[in-house]
Parts: C-alpha cells; structure tokens; sequence
C-alpha cells in the first residue's frame, strides 16, 4: 500500500427535499446508494469520509453528490466535482473506481461520469415554449375543422338518429 498522503477525498452526498425522495428520484434504493457511497475506499485503504447535506439547490439534477478532493488531489489542482442525477449502480461504480484511483486533480475523470458534471450555479432548462406561429397555426387548423362541412359518415349518422327520433314520436301515438 502506498504511502498516506493527507485527508482523503470526501462526499457530500445531497438528502434534501429531493435527492433521496422516492417520489422525486422513483426507481432507485436511496438507503443502499448511501450505503455504497459510505463504503468507498480510497488507494491508501482509507474509507472516504461522506457527509449527507440539504438542498444543495440543484434539485432538477438529483441525486447531487460532491466530491472533495484529496490533500494531495487539491495541491494538484482538483477542485471539488458537483456530479448530478447520480441515479444508476454504473456511475457509483465508476465514481468508487475515480476515487481510487485519486479523485479530482489525480485521476481523469472516467467517462460515465462526464455528462454528469455540474455545478452549484447550474440552471434549470426551461420549458421549450412553443412559438406563437405554431400556437396561430392550430387556431387556424382547428376553425377550418369546424368549418368542414359534414363527412359521408356523418350525415348517415344523423339520418339514423333522426329516423329513430320519428319512430319514437309514432310509438308515442
Ligand atoms: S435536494 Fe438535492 S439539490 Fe435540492
């Protein structure tokens, strides 16, 4: 085992009012992602200490976890890493195989993490609004419909209904 250089890398694993929550993030264990992060080791065999936070105020990317660099990761550059919608067992595999092998300012970020990176000033994309050509051009479609006159179909509808209208009336007499 090498030599142990400082601190470790450390986690933020965000728990706030949705990373964590099965009704924001359905369909994943949050207890057992906890539990996984909690579990990494670093190269030196040291367990990376992880800190459970509130709303980092990304909550359209959750689950948010940072990662802090190591002593020797932050003398070389790193800086802490905000990764988002860390949802799948594959990215916390990978996130466990980065910081083994250093983290942030040692190791390359591995590719399954990269269309994960965020930060904390991310924003969340706004709903493509459609433009008002397209909303006039529906008006437009829609009074042309109305305007339509009847198809064969339907005129041989309303002649059914209306016989069967007649045949009530003369039942009636
Ligand atoms: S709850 Fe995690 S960013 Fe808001």
């Amino acid at each position: 085992m090498g030599e142990i250089d400082g601190r470790p890398c450390r986690l933020t694993v965000c728990r706030g009012c949705c990373c964590g929550t099965r009704k924001k993030v359905p369909g994943v264990d949050h207890k057992a992602q906890l539990a996984r992060l909690s579990a990494i080791d670093d190269h030196a065999g040291r367990t990376v200490p992880v800190r459970t936070s509130k709303c980092l105020g990304i909550c359209f990317q959750a689950n948010v976890v940072v990662v802090q660099p190591s002593q020797k990761g932050h003398a070389a550059g790193g800086r802490p890493v905000w990764l988002g919608e860390m949802t799948e067992d594959g990215l916390l595999d990978a996130l466990d195989d980065w910081i083994f092998d250093g983290g942030p300012g040692l190791a390359p970020l591995p590719d399954a993490l990269a269309d994960h990176v965020t930060s904390k000033d991310a924003k969340k994309p706004k709903k493509r609004k459609r433009p008002k050509k397209a909303k006039a051009a529906e008006k437009e479609r829609k009074a042309e419909k109305a305007a339509r006159p009847a198809k064969k179909g339907d005129e041989k509808k309303r002649r059914k209904k209306d016989k069967g209208k007649k045949g009530k009336r003369r039942k009636k007499k």
